[in-house]
């Protein structure tokens, strides 16, 4: 994929909208997150650093280097992890399919939401796996919004959400990807792969993941898709306008809304 072909663009409300995800769902995704000592790490898309800064202080004697394909991200991603005072993080300039890595470079792969938007992710985790040593691990988070259900329950916001996925869709990417990582990295030719779903539940109890996970993440990407779904006839104004009306009512006190995202570790 170019740097301009992405679903959810480079907007500065949608850095922000990553950094809100990452911050949010720190504990779910990363409490096993860790890298060894001494082991040389390569982030593959890491977009503005948002997971950036966990791996490398979960990781603080673990050398990670950080590679995305756009060169404006990488620079909020440097300045980000500069900010945090985080010395064990490079950045480079790479795309997964063009890796600028000897064969066997690397102990450990990261790759967080990056597959979802590729259009041959199988191919991008052979080209991952060639960079890593034999016996080495990959670690491939990503979400699946057919896992997205709520209550209210409402088929305004299920459409809406709808229009995510087919856009995601029509640029080559998959929204429903996390899924498939089991049979990806199978097909791939990892060993040993283990798939662990985490689910996030969010209701009036937990105001944290209320507002940082379902209005900051979940309803900003949804309605990140707003002018492109008008435009291409997906979806009426107004049923739009019912949908997002409804994905906002999850979050009132008597709100529900639930979705999973599915972690994946696997051996070169
Ligand atoms: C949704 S963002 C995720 C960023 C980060 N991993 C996170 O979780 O916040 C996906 C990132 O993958 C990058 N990307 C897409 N295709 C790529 C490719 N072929 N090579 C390297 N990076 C790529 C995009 O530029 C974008 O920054």
């Amino acid at each position: 994929m170019s740097d301009d072909g992405y679903v959810h663009g480079y907007s500065s409300r949608e850095n922000r909208r990553l950094v809100d995800q990452a911050t949010t769902l720190v504990e779910l995704l990363h409490w096993d997150t860790r890298f060894p000592a001494d082991t040389d790490v390569l982030e593959a898309g890491c977009g503005v650093g948002a997971q950036t800064i966990t791996i490398a202080r979960n990781s603080p004697r673990a050398r990670i280097k950080s590679i995305d394909i756009s060169a404006d991200s990488l620079q909020e991603a440097q300045d980000r992890v500069a900010r945090a005072g985080l010395t064990n993080v490079a950045f480079q300039r790479a795309d997964i399919f063009d890796l600028p890595f000897a064969q066997a470079s690397f102990d450990h792969v990261f790759a967080c939401f990056v597959l979802e938007h590729l259009r041959d992710p199988r191919a991008a985790l052979e080209r991952l796996k060639r960079v890593l040593k034999p016996g080495g691990t990959i670690t491939v988070i990503e979400g699946d919004h057919g896992s997205a259900y709520f209550h209210p329950d409402s088929a305004d916001a299920r459409r809406a959400i709808q229009c995510l996925v087919d856009i995601q869709a029509s640029m080559g990417g998959d929204a429903l990807i996390g899924r498939r990582l089991y049979p990806l990295l199978v097909d791939a030719g990892f060993e040993g792969v283990t798939v662990s779903p985490r689910m996030v539940y969010a209701d009036a109890s937990r105001p944290g993941l209320v507002d940082g996970f379902t209005r900051k993440t979940f309803n900003a990407m949804v309605e990140g898709v707003r002018d492109d779904a008008i435009a291409r006839g997906l979806i009426d104004l107004a049923t739009w306008d019912r949908g997002i009306r409804d994905l906002y009512r999850t979050t009132e006190p008597d709100g529900v809304f639930c979705y999973t995202f599915f972690k994946a570790v696997a051996t070169a």
